[in-house]
């Protein structure tokens, strides 16, 4: 799938952030190596550390299924009054990366996009260098 198609359902997928305390929505759409696409969104909690953000969201939603190769992933974020323009790329967070890097092999491509006419891509490698990963502890 090209990354136009994926940066349309990230959108898409933000649409159901459930962002009362921030009203800063993400979403994201993760694209495994079987061409299956898993959405997710920011979901937070009163408890603000509950929070999950929106690309862990896709990511525990696809592991959860058994689904474990995955080729890119897309994210959007922004304030909730923007809707497919967006003034920030959204870069995903440490912990997000991290998760990433459970994962996902060093060329996993993260997608990231001010609109569908704005798009950048980096690999895992690019964003998150000498990570620490399951082959540490063989
Ligand atoms: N957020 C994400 O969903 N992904 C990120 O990578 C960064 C932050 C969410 C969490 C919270 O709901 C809101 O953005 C503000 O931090």
């Amino acid at each position: 799938m090209d990354n136009v198609s994926l940066v349309k359902l990230a959108i898409e997928a933000r649409k159901n952030a459930y962002t009362p305390y921030s009203e800063y929505k993400v979403g994201a759409a993760l694209l495994t190596k079987d061409g299956e696409v898993i959405k997710g969104c920011n979901i937070e909690n009163a408890s603000y550390g509950a929070t999950n953000c929106a690309e862990r969201t896709a990511f525990f939603k696809a592991v959860s299924e058994g689904k474990h190769d995955f080729e890119k992933i897309a994210i959007v974020g922004g304030k909730a009054s923007e809707t497919d323009e967006f003034s920030d790329y959204a870069y995903p967070c440490g912990i997000c990366r991290q998760v990433m890097r459970e994962f996902c092999s060093s060329s996993f491509e993260i997608v990231v996009a001010k609109s569908i006419n704005d798009i950048k891509s980096f690999t895992l490698e690019e964003i998150l260098p000498n990570g620490f990963g399951p082959e540490n502890l063989e």
